[in-house]
């Protein structure tokens, strides 16, 4: 699997003469090894309990790789989430192989050796180009996990008697590892994600690490209203959370919502391209992603000018009503659903009490008819963890048509939208898009909510709105 020397399109060609000078007079470099001081233990805790699930069998977990932006630019390299979970490596193009006998041997790119052309000529895997990596002894001691280069791994997958890969991840390995057994290979993925359902102690400190730095972003997102008021400030405002996310951790979750007006109304609005103005609604849904790559997803809407006009108080407080419904289902035992209907429960009588929706409330309820999702339109939440939709394919007997457990963290998130062209609300309320957004844990008793340091009541985002404006 070595790559020939990437050199790019429009570099020089190298003399033999530069060569041999650019290998001799170098001392070696400090490479940073980071990997945080707790993952390894828990890790192989994690290790232990996926090979548990599939005796006497290989079992083999890429990092994946960059996704090409153009030609030889990426976009940034953040590896795959069962990668991370299984060994709390964040280099890219590793690869994790459980041998049938539980050992773990992480197979992982070495960095070109001191000396080498490819040390400083290689735009990829240079050390000059990209920075120097810790070596395969160090990384190993970090991970605690055998590490050998990645050229051993075709040997090793070769003499592997039977071979489960989680693809989809690394188009090489994809290639490498013929498909003999589909089904096999897709269970190994549904087997990771719900494993992952349940988190362990460790990753609910990182969860509300995640949870508390997005805090500091949305503060610092009001902070930078009066700034951001006029064209462009959609863009500002995401510019200010996203330098908060890469101060303090490593990038966003997902791409920021910064919805301000009725793009509010835009479930997934992220172009980001409007403007901001005075006596609008900025609703920012947003999420930093921390060094141990977990992912706070947060949603709160704010008065531009600092307070609610009454209408858009009495919508915020109706979706407030539904999500503190939604919040008080959650208990283990409780199905995953429950908290979605609480929600909605609340949510119909709000529109039936608003004369949007002309019908009894069970009519309104009715599973055959639902028609109150012409202004909910999306479910109430997600599981939540390494990725801000955690464990997707998660077997949905223990997800969403299972219970909630002890140890799950999810998001409680309805809202309302009115597009600004429905006919069928009143003038005052089209454009409108309401949703709070709570990171929440499952306890052995209820819930706790993560993002409780941020205001709820619309009475409490305006002071706590004055107050960062000083
Ligand atoms: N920000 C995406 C979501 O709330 O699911
Ligand atoms: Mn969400
Ligand atoms: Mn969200």
């Amino acid at each position: 699997m070595s790559e020939p020397l990437d050199t790019g399109s429009h570099d020089l060609a190298i003399p033999a003469a530069l060569a041999e000078f650019m290998g001799t007079g170098w001392s070696e470099p400090d490479a940073p090894t980071e990997v945080h001081p707790e993952v390894a233990a828990w890790a192989a805790k994690r290790r232990a309990r996926l090979a548990g699930m599939f005796p006497g069998e290989h079992l083999v977990v890429p990092a994946g790789a960059a996704p090409v932006r153009s030609n030889d630019q990426f976009y940034r390299f953040r590896p795959g989430a069962d990668y991370t979970w299984l060994t709390g490596d964040g280099n890219r193009g590793g690869t994790l192989v459980l041998a049938p006998d539980g050992e773990a041997t992480l197979y992982t790119d070495e960095p070109p050796k001191l000396g080498s052309t490819a040390y400083w000529a290689d735009r990829t895997t240079g050390v000059v180009w990209n920075g120097a990596r810790t070596d395969l002894v160090t990384l190993g001691r970090a991970l605690d996990l055998r590490c050998r280069p990645l050229a051993e791994l075709p040997a090793a997958l070769r003499t592997s008697r039977r071979a489960r890969l989680l693809r989809g991840i690394d188009p090489h390995l994809d290639a490498l590892v013929p498909v003999t057994d589909p089904a096999g290979d897709a269970d190994l993925a549904v087997a990771l994600a719900d494993l992952r359902l349940i988190k362990d102690e460790w990753e609910v400190t990182q969860l509300q690490h995640a949870v508390d730095v997005t805090a500091r972003g949305f503060e610092d997102v009001v902070r930078a209203l009066p700034q951001a008021t006029g064209p462009g400030g959609e863009r500002w405002l995401e510019g200010t959370f996203w330098r908060r996310a890469r101060t303090e951790g490593e990038e966003v979750g997902y791409h920021s919502i910064v919805a301000a007006g009725s793009h509010a109304a835009t479930l997934h609005w992220k172009d980001n391209t409007g403007p901001v103005q005075p006596g609008q609604l900025l609703l920012l849904d947003a999420g930093v992603e921390v060094g141990t790559r977990y992912t706070a997803d947060i949603t709160r809407v704010l008065p531009v000018s600092g307070r609610f006009t009454p209408v858009q108080h009495d919508v915020y407080e109706l979706v407030r009503a539904a999500n503190d419904a939604a919040i008080d289902a959650l208990r283990p035992g409780a199905a995953f659903r429950d908290y979605h209907w609480a929600a909605m429960a609340v949510l119909a009588t709000g529109l039936v009490d608003l004369g949007l929706l002309r019908c009894s409330l069970d009519e309104a309820l009715d599973p055959q008819r639902q028609l109150y999702r012409r202004w909910t339109l999306c479910g109430s939440g997600h599981m939540l963890g390494l990725d801000v939709h955690d464990c997707a394919r998660a077997t949905p007997g223990r997800y969403a048509d299972g219970e909630l457990q002890a140890g799950m963290t999810l998001t409680v998130e309805p809202g309302l939208y009115f597009q600004p062209n429905d006919e069928l609300v009143p003038a005052e309320l089209r454009g409108l898009g309401m949703r709070i957004e709570e990171d929440l844990l499952i306890t052995a008793t209820g819930s706790r909510n993560l993002s409780a340091a941020l205001p709820r009541s619309a009475a409490d985002v305006e002071s706590w709105m004055a107050a960062l404006a000083g």
